[in-house]
């Protein structure tokens, strides 16, 4: 077994203001990389210049991140900032915005990179180090090497092969208590699934079961805030930035699996947010998993059964639908990808991912499509 974490996190109110000092560490010259919005309105931007006039460093602010960065976006950034002697990126955001520092401390590491190397693992991984600020509640950015790109050429969306864990993560729920309500549900469904997937995984063991349980745990106590049922409190955003960031431990030991692979082509082709686009494939992954595996997952989730969570799925994300050619190639993707086929603890054949792909669907009008 192995266990790889090397972020040094805090997570408590005002991290950034009492602990940024320790990324003084890091260099005289930082390059923060941002979205154009939400940074900029919750607070976190203005604590993070803050924190480095305060430790006399230097600042450039790129804001052009995209929701889903592309790689164009990458090396746009790459060849901005190549000769303003950058020591280290600060990604402030959610995980489009870390990812996307993650890519682009690589690329201003090396300033030859093309395409090719942001996908060949025979080339160098170093990078400039990288400090991450994650304002929403999902994608566990900041304690993860990954950084999932959107692939034009390809028409999806790709991780870099190589892993670019931040050095230091800040995690502060008051970010989050000023995100819109929509944005909060489908973040805090993603940190639910990369919770699920991390554990129903051939990579999965007591190590990442001990992350995804506990994380499993926090969360199950803010499922009535993504209802409605609850308003949203300091302490409800603290749990789901705090179970999303042990979601993020969980997953750099073992990957994600089918959902989440299915994800990535509706996302592209739809523009279907993550979160919302990796849970509409949550039950049916979960109806497909060991009856025993499931039900100990749903329980710590705060779930009766089955039939429950796929209620909460529905209702959270109004009755949502994929479209049946949009799902259709969601399955052809997957199926044609032994890695991910072979990603999940239990044995995915062809006709175990339709029901997982079909799961909302009615069975006759999918009858067609085989
Ligand atoms: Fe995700």
């Amino acid at each position: 077994m192995k266990f790889y974490m090397p972020v040094k996190v805090f997570d408590e109110r005002d991290a950034v203001i009492k602990h940024f000092g320790e990324a003084g560490s890091l260099g005289r010259k930082a390059l923060i990389v941002t979205g154009k919005g939400s940074a900029f309105s919750n607070g976190s931007y203005d604590d993070v210049t803050a924190a480095l006039k305060k430790e006399g460093i230097g600042f450039l602010t790129f804001s052009e991140v995209e929701e889903n960065p592309s790689t164009e976006t990458i090396f746009t950034a790459g060849g901005k900032y190549r000769s303003e002697g950058i020591d280290f990126v600060i990604g402030i955001g959610g995980g489009s915005p870390m990812d996307a520092a993650k890519a682009i401390a690589l690329v201003l590491k090396h300033p030859e990179a093309d395409l090719d190397y942001l996908y060949d693992a025979s080339k160098d991984s170093s990078a400039l180090p990288v400090v991450c600020v994650p304002t929403t509640c999902g994608t566990g950015s900041e304690v993860t090497g990954v950084s999932v790109l959107t692939r034009h050429d390809k028409k999806t969306k790709m991780s870099m092969v190589h892993k670019v864990f931040p050095v230091f993560a800040f995690i502060d729920g008051k970010y989050l208590s000023r995100s819109p309500h929509p944005l909060m549900v489908n973040s805090s469904v993603d940190a639910l699934s990369h919770l699920i997937e991390s554990v129903i995984n051939t990579k999965a063991d007591d190590y990442v079961k001990m992350t995804a349980y506990a994380g499993l745990k926090m969360w199950s106590g803010t499922k009535e805030v993504l209802t409605g049922e609850k308003a949203v409190g300091e302490e409800e955003c603290s749990c789901l930035m705090r179970s999303s960031c042990m979601a993020g431990m969980s997953i750099a030991q073992s990957g994600t699996s089918i959902p989440h692979a299915l994800s990535y082509p509706v996302t592209y082709d739809m523009g279907t947010p993550h979160g919302r686009a990796v849970g509409y494939f949550l039950p049916g992954f979960l109806s497909a998993a060991p009856e025993k595996e499931r039900d100990e997952l749903l329980k710590l989730s705060g779930f009766s059964g089955l039939q429950e969570f796929s209620s909460f799925i529905d209702k959270v994300f109004d009755g949502f639908r994929i479209p049946e050619n949009e799902l259709l190639r969601s399955y052809e993707a997957v199926k044609n990808n032994p890695v991910k086929m072979n990603s999940a603890s239990f044995r995915v054949d062809e006709d175990i991912l339709k029901n997982i792909v079909y799961y909302y669907s009615d069975a006759k009008s999918t009858e067609s499509l085989f």
